[in-house]
């Protein structure tokens, strides 16, 4: 860590970080003297910067600096021996892509893995902040946490993620869950051995917020969920500023990583013998626009087409960004699957409008025939907001008659939620709950028919299975995904596990599909 960063963090050392912490309720009783005023004061100094547009923008301009020296302080290398550890991920797949590098940190400090709450020594809550439900569930789990907390002073709870950006979530648990040992945020997964040595030894809560945006660190270790498929990150942050989006404020601003990174980084995962690689970021399409070099998502996909992985895909892409060069690249299929997960938010150009999504219900409409004509069978899925503040109801039947129109086959559906900080949540939230929700239900309705009726179409077709494992419901039913993303659940050895194999679908379902195997393993590339 610089100086620099050190001065934009906010963290805070415990008074005294070489006395080892001996009794908890005494340090909640010591926390608890301090009113919840003085508390804050107390963890935000001046640094803490809560989500603000004006500065948020100004960002752009500011430098990203890679590192490729990450390594854990020799003192914490054994600290976790004989130690376990929990996770508990919520909201996206980059949240759940940094549940596998701070796995990968902590088993490289000695901690083992456990799913059982009362075997954890450590147990972190990795946050989403997407909507206000999410917000809650973890405050729920956080709440359930303290009775543990008692019984074992020794345990370290701490909240990380996106929610841990946010001035108003770190307030609360600092007024209402002073149990809570450590809070650090996305910027911060790197100083995980730091901030819990600070845990351990010291006093207080630890809080280590960087408001800086964040840099890119090359090294971290990780342990993936699984050896069938796996997640490359190829840019964080997002600048798009939705004005609904709390994400450009807990991601930081976008930055890529070197194309030699990511491209080493899938050919050793094809090398490790995985089969599918997802591409993530916020906004993939602009994969580049940040680097000194005139390369983008397309270049990157037409490279790591070449490597031999069977299957590639990539998340979330924003139509603003869908350039020609990347279609191209699409068409030219093998490896790269055209399952495209294109988030449209609302069929209403007005609405998009204040959205600030900067396309309209045309250009988005003109953008799916493009990708229509360079990939006929390509599958179409979205995500759509109902009850934005304002919405009319024909501007929600623009909503339906969009979704019809383009015929996503599947798509996720929320309701609208205000988050503190975003341009919208000034707007009032003038939709009554009642309206949303009755939205909400007729676009779930139209988006269950429509998922059916793509899914009947799959009766009676031979389709490609990467096999996952056994299904969730059936040990004796095995079950994996085709090239558009289809759930197949169908009988055969556990041996085909991992393999790519043809199996004809017999029966469908609005979500999933049953299916005979019909060939054991089928040659992959
Ligand atoms: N309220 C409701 N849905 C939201 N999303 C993002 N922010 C909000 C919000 N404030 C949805 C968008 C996005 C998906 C990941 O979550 O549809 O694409
Ligand atoms: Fe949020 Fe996606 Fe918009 Fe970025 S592009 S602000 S992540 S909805």
């Amino acid at each position: 860590m610089n100086e620099k960063q050190r001065l934009e963090s906010q963290q805070i050392n415990r008074e005294n970080s070489t006395d080892v912490k001996s009794d908890t309720n005494d340090n909640l009783d010591r926390l608890k003297k301090l009113s919840s005023d003085e508390l804050i004061s107390k963890y935000f100094q001046t640094t803490y910067e809560p989500p603000n547009l004006k500065k948020a923008r100004s960002r752009r301009k500011k430098d990203v600096d890679i590192h490729y020296d990450f390594d854990i302080p020799l003192e914490m290398k054994a600290v976790g021996k004989g130690k376990k550890f929990l996770i508990r991920t919520y909201g996206c797949q980059m949240n759940e892509h940094d549940t596998e590098i701070m796995a990968g940190i902590l088993t490289n400090m000695g901690y083992q893995s456990t799913e059982d709450t009362n075997d954890a020594d450590i147990i972190l809550l990795n946050t989403c902040a997407i909507r206000e439900n999410a917000e809650n569930k973890v405050f729920g789990e956080i709440g359930h946490l303290k009775p543990l907390k008692l019984e074992k002073p020794d345990l370290i709870i701490g909240v990380c993620g996106c929610m841990s950006q946010e001035e108003s979530v770190v307030n609360r648990i600092l007024k209402k869950h002073p149990f809570v040992d450590l809070i650090f945020g996305t910027h911060n997964i790197h100083r995980l051995p730091t901030l819990i040595n600070e845990a351990m030894f010291g006093k207080e809560m630890v809080v280590e917020v960087w408001s800086k945006e964040g840099d890119i660190i090359e090294n971290l270790p990780k342990v993936r969920n699984g050896k069938i498929k796996a997640w490359v990150n190829i840019m964080y942050g997002c600048d798009k500023f939705c004005t609904y989006c709390i994400v450009p404020y807990t991601r930081g601003k976008e930055r890529s990583r070197r194309p030699e990174d990511i491209i080493q980084e899938v050919r050793h995962l094809a090398a490790q013998g995985y089969k599918e690689v997802t591409l993530l970021g916020q906004n993939v399409n602009a994969y580049g626009k940040d680097l000194d070099i005139d390369y983008g998502l397309g270049d990157l996909m037409n490279e790591i087409s070449k490597i031999d992985i069977p299957r590639i895909r990539f998340t979330t892409s924003h139509p603003r960004d869908f350039d020609d060069r990347l279609i191209e690249v699409l068409a030219q299929g093998g490896n790269l699957l055209d399952h495209i997960h294109l988030p449209v938010q609302s069929g209403s150009s007005d609405i998009l409008r204040v959205m600030a999504r900067r396309y309209t219900r045309e250009d988005y409409l003109d953008l799916v025939k493009k990708i229509r004509q360079a990939m006929p069978n390509a599958t179409l899925t979205t995500d759509i907001i109902v009850g934005f503040p304002n919405e009319t109801d024909e501007q929600f039947e623009e909503t339906m008659t969009l979704m019809e129109e383009v015929g996503f086959e599947s798509a996720y559906t929320f309701i609208y939620s205000p988050r503190e900080g975003t341009p919208a949540a000034k707007w009032e939230d003038n939709i009554p709950m009642e309206v949303k929700k009755a939205r909400l239900q007729r676009l779930n309705e139209l988006v269950n028919k429509q998922s059916r009726e793509a899914m009947k179409k799959y009766e009676g077709k031979i389709v490609k299975v990467l096999v996952e494992g056994e299904s969730k419901k059936d040990p004796d039913v095995l079950s994996g995904y085709t090239e558009r993303n289809k759930l197949v659940n169908f009988k055969g050895p556990k041996s085909i596990i991992g393999n790519i194999v043809e199996v004809k679908v017999t029966n469908a379902k609005t979500w999933t599909l049953d299916g005979e195997l019909i060939e054991e393993a089928i040659e992959v590339k």
